[in-house]
């Protein structure tokens, strides 16, 4: 394996910090630094050090945020051969890598990828509540009294919605970016929210899921979480 990938795969550093850490001279192998890219190392074999300090693989679940752009559908494959979440997934992926519940195709931002099954089912089932926040461009600007719709609950043709907080970020005069907090996961739940009261969604993206922040992660990009990510998540589904 490539010492960078290694690195990156380890948590030392992303991709480029790895390659940054070693050209810095900062990474030894069995004692000796080396800067060279394109050094091979054996996980099982060779010794590792960041800084004098050795840097092992974890042998244990992989938890990744991505930043799914519109036009990616959701699932491991699509008959009708659309791109996928797959298709964003980092080269060095391993085995067993799948989405955390789904995005609309059109939908963007946060979406957890995981081996975990088990986090994965507790994190979607409904009894836990995990708050996902959006922010939905709508036409027209919703009053006080849609407002107040969304925080109370919309009739769906599945059911009313349960309360959620909304509030207008922003407003022009024939669009708004409205902030929804749902703890429900129900398909197109947003989108049909927001039409039930007459304010159709333009654009969609989710910026967090529980304590998890997409922050400045650019479109299409993912990223390891950190283990205080994981701690969280694990926090929020009781496991
Ligand atoms: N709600 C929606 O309408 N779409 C999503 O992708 C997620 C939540």
């Amino acid at each position: 394996m490539r010492l960078q990938k290694f690195l990156a795969r380890a948590g030392a550093a992303s991709r480029r910090g790895s390659e940054d850490l070693m050209t810095a001279g900062r990474v030894s192998v069995n004692g000796v630094v080396v800067g060279e890219l394109g050094t091979k190392v054996d996980p099982n074999v060779d010794e590792v050090r960041v800084d004098g300090v050795v840097v092992r693989l974890a042998d244990g679940p992989t938890y990744l945020m991505l930043n799914k752009p519109a036009g990616y559908v959701t699932t491991m494959k699509d008959p009708q051969g659309r791109p996928t979440v797959v298709d964003l997934f980092p080269p060095d992926a391993p085995a067993g890598l799948f989405p955390v519940g789904r995005l609309d195709q059109d939908t963007e931002g946060l979406l957890l990828l995981t081996t975990d099954g088990e986090l994965a089912h507790v994190l979607m089932h409904p009894r836990h509540h995990v708050p996902k926040r959006y922010l939905a461009t709508v036409g027209g600007v919703p009053d006080e009294s849609d407002m107040r719709w969304l925080r109370d609950g919309v009739r769906l043709d599945d059911g009313m919605s349960a309360p959620a907080e909304a509030r207008i970020v922003k407003r022009s005069g024939t669009a708004a970016v409205v902030e929804l907090i749902i703890r429900e996961g129900r398909k197109r739940q947003v989108r049909r929210m927001l039409s039930a009261i007459d304010h159709p969604v333009n654009k969609l993206e989710r910026l967090a899921f529980g304590a998890i922040e997409l922050g400045d992660l650019p479109r299409g990009a993912s990223r390891p979480l950190t283990s205080d990510e994981v701690a969280a998540l694990k926090d929020a589904a009781g496991v």
